[in-house]
């Protein structure tokens, strides 16, 4: 009988947490070049949100709400240093403090921090966004792959929003057996056995999972990396028709935008430099980037017609060790974050 995963259960507001995003985690949001002149509504979290930028360039994301009567800050009028609220003119800068009510200039609200507003890093183009426990922990480093920071590496962003909990997509790139089934017919999935045996094995920043005497063949390993910033890191293999620059790498990272849709960060990558760069960005985007949106699509057709309740009537064997690791790990901190804010409410009573 093969490997059974553990199962377990989790408290409703452990569950409530899990839906809509772990707290104390960097978030990929979208690409910065969305963020042009005028305030932009955005949902992630299953929070409605407005990302701007002022006439420096900065970018903020605050709570889409103006905090007089709730007016949504995406139709506000962009000032320079601030939005103007369309409905009364309150005025709000981007830590999130009220600096002018001119309807009623003596009011206490002025000079407020009314606003959430969520500490945002860009980076290579891409907006990442904090979100906070609401407990004043302290806000971490943005700690991506090295695979999305060193120089050797050279990456194109792919990027989607599917109609899927988010948690189904960390299940998809835990599991590299479906690249055996699912792709078998997509170019450079094709080798290799379609069984195998797995292994798991801790690094620094999380853990590999990985097939036991197969490397290299097909999509072979996963890794979860967890260093306030998600990511599920793989490999695939390529054949010569591929180009230079040996396994074609993929960082995956998801944002749940609410219960049922994600926004999906799919980095493309390959370790390469000088001439082998530019034969890779050119093949990249003739011929590679539609047959690696093809595969996706067949995640996606999978995805986002599972069924409801798929993780919680399911038989999980040797494969899904990855997935269950993750899953145990992410409920786990669930329950942590929702045992710390109940402690908090007690404590405020
Ligand atoms: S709702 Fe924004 S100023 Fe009144
Ligand atoms: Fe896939």
């Amino acid at each position: 009988m093969a490997q059974q995963p553990p199962r377990y259960r989790v408290s409703d507001e452990a569950r409530n947490i899990l839906d809509t995003g772990l707290r104390n985690k960097w978030y990929g949001i979208c690409s910065a070049d969305r963020v042009l002149d005028a305030p932009l509504a955005i949902r992630r979290w299953n929070r409605d949100l407005v990302l701007w930028r002022d006439t420096e360039g900065n970018v903020y994301l605050q709570d889409d709400r103006c905090p007089h009567r709730g007016a949504p800050l995406s139709l506000a009028r962009h000032d320079g240093d601030r939005l103007t609220c369309v409905y009364h003119g309150a005025e709000i800068l981007g830590d999130g403090t009220v600096a002018s009510l001119p309807g009623e200039p003596g009011c206490d609200l002025v000079g407020q921090c009314a606003v959430e507003t969520y500490p945002v890093e860009v980076h290579r183009g891409v907006i990442f966004a904090w979100l906070g426990d609401g407990l004043g922990t302290e806000v971490a480093p943005l700690a991506l792959p090295e695979r999305l920071t060193s120089d050797s590496y050279d990456a194109f962003l792919a990027y989607a929003e599917w109609r899927t909990p988010y948690r189904y997509m960390i299940d998809n790139n835990m599991d590299p057996m479906h690249g055996a089934f699912l792709h078998r017919v997509s170019h450079s999935m094709a080798e290799g056995a379609s069984e195998a045996e797995f292994t798991t094995r801790k690094t620094e920043t999380g853990f590999i999972f990985e097939k036991k005497g197969q490397k290299n063949v097909n999509f072979d390993w996963s890794e979860w990396y967890d260093v306030d910033f998600q990511a599920v890191c793989l490999e695939i293999p390529y054949p010569k028709s591929g180009g230079p620059g040996g396994s074609f790498g993929i960082v995956f990272h998801i944002t749940p935008i609410d219960e049922t849709t994600s926004a999906c960060f799919f980095w493309r990558h390959r370790k390469v430099s000088g001439w082998e760069r530019d034969t890779w960005r050119f093949l990249y985007k003739n011929r590679l980037e539609g047959r690696h949106w093809h595969v996706l699509e067949q995640d996606r057709l999978v995805a986002e017609r599972m069924v409801q309740d798929a993780d919680r009537r399911e038989y999980l064997y040797g494969h899904d060790v990855g997935v269950a690791r993750v899953r145990k790990l992410m409920a786990d901190e669930a329950e942590r974050q929702a045992e710390a804010l109940r402690k908090s409410a007690v404590a405020a009573e």
